[in-house]
């Protein structure tokens, strides 16, 4: 017989009996009476399925091993399903045959009672297996899914940017170096200095920390395209929101200016989140049980709401009154916390708000420059609970105000000769984002640890 994963039972909705075979790990076992109940989940859902083991269908050994079986053990069950109405599940297997494949060995961590996350970290090739990150997991995959789906559906190309890159995206030098050279023994020049013409590359390379600088060139070609592919910054940050190791979704939008971001970024956020609400419903109750009881009604407002859109200079007139609230003072000019931040989308609005138009001292350099000359063509996205969840800009396309810009902030030239020719060859108004993936993750799920929505976090510390 060939095996059936639950979710296809799940799916059938059964309304009468048939033989099966289904496999799956232990969740629970417990005997009564010459009968026992296992539980077992394959992974194809969330759901656990209900298998019955009578006594009197097995040697006694073989039912003494089933009705003990270990939790984390894999079994494989052939037998008649049965839908049960009424019952609190919706149909059962009784088995006619079954047994243990693997099973478990003494020190196996996951046990049956509630286990911290915290605890479960120490354990990432496993804890997959418990609801909160198989749930966690499954809406990564999903979330994933409706990302590609959206920028498909509306017309962006897809572009894979490389990891491995000679320029700093982001200006910021937060970037981790990637060398082959023989740290105990590097080269020297004539100054001294690291010889990386004698590095792999022939020049010093580091990690990206953005896909935007070569998203931007695919843009100049293609019109739309969004990059989703890892990044990576060396922040010493050791927060709940940062990790060294991260997924971004980048579009990148020509002949689009700061709303256009705009409106790409609140659709793409809705049409995700419900997404999610049609296609996750179970481990949206989940997390809603679980983790933060308001999620599913929270979502529901996201997208049904507008978001906010709030010039920075609003925004400051709007916190000042607050600062003996603050650790970090709030003033003109100031870079918003992550306290300030949350005030804002928390406090002052409760739903999503973009605050935009930053002093351009506070943000990066191919962001455009307003008129007023102060200020750029920036907008963050403030979720509650999370803070930052994207951040944007329309580009700086003018060719002597880029420059002007970059050599300001006393960049090297040299390496963005490439970025600067898509302002020489053809330029156009256009404009893009990037989503931080874990912390869409985070706020789908309400989990409040970005360690929790990664297979195996980086972070500032730990590997
Ligand atoms: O605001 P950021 O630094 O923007 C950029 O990298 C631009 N190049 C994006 C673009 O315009 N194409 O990062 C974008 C988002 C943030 O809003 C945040 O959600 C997430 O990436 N992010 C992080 N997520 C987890 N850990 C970190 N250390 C993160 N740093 C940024
Ligand atoms: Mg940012």
């Amino acid at each position: 017989m060939k095996r059936t994963e639950i979710a296809e039972l799940f799916r059938l909705d059964p309304k009468e009996d048939f033989p099966v075979q289904v496999a799956g790990w232990v969740k629970t076992s417990r005997e009564s009476k010459n009968l026992a109940f296992i539980e077992i989940n394959d992974g194809s859902c969330f759901k656990n399925l209900q298998v019955i083991i009578e006594a009197n269908k097995f040697s006694g050994d073989n039912y003494k091993a089933l009705a003990n079986a270990p939790i984390g053990a894999s079994v494989l069950v052939s037998g008649q399903l049965l839908v049960t109405p009424g019952a609190k599940q919706p149909f059962e297997v009784n088995a006619d045959e079954a047994e243990i494949i693997g099973g478990v060995e003494e020190g196996y961590p996951l046990q049956k009672n509630k286990m911290s996350t915290e605890y479960l970290r120490q354990y990432p090739h496993l804890r997959a297996r418990t609801n909160t990150f198989g749930a966690a997991f499954r809406v990564r995959s999903e979330t994933s899914y409706a990302i590609h789906k959206f920028f498909h559906d509306n017309g962006f190309v897809y572009v894979h940017t490389p990891l491995i890159t000679g320029s700093d995206a982001e200006g910021a030098g937060a970037m981790f170096q990637v060398t082959a050279l023989d740290l105990d023994d590097l080269p020297r020049d004539e100054q001294g200095k690291i010889d990386y013409a004698q590095d792999f590359f022939g020049c010093e390379t580091h990690l990206t920390v953005s896909g935007q600088l070569e998203g931007e060139s695919m843009a100049q070609a293609f019109g739309k395209i969004y990059t989703f592919g890892p990044t990576f910054r060396a922040e010493r940050s050791n927060t709940t929101r940062h990790a060294a190791e991260f997924w971004m979704i980048e579009p990148e939008m020509a002949f689009s200016d700061l709303n256009d971001y705009m409106n790409t970024a609140e659709a793409m956020v809705k049409y995700c989140v419900s997404y999610l609400l049609e296609n996750c419903p179970d481990e949206l109750q989940f997390f809603n049980r679980f983790f933060d009881k308001n999620l599913i009604e929270k979502l529901s407002k996201v997208v049904a709401s507008d978001f906010v859109r709030l010039p920075y200079t609003k925004a400051i007139e709007l916190l000042e009154p607050h600062n003996d609230e603050f650790e970090y003072k709030v003033f003109w000019g100031c870079d918003l916390q992550s306290e300030h931040e949350r005030y804002l989308t928390e406090k002052i609005y409760d739903c999503p708000v973009f605050v935009t138009d930053y002093p351009k001292e506070i943000k990066a350099f191919y962001m455009r420059l307003n008129e007023d000359g102060k200020t750029v063509a920036a907008a963050d996205l403030l979720v509650p609970g999370i803070g930052e969840l994207v951040g944007g800009s329309q580009r700086e396309e003018r060719t002597d105000v880029l420059i002007a810009r970059m050599q300001e902030l006393g960049m090297d030239l040299s390496s963005y000769q490439q970025y600067l020719d898509l302002r020489r060859f053809g330029s156009t108004k256009h404009a893009g984002f990037g989503l931080g993936f874990e912390r869409f993750l985070m706020y789908v799920t309400g989990i409040n640890n970005i360690r929790d929505v990664q297979l195996y976090p980086r972070t500032f510390g730990t590997l």
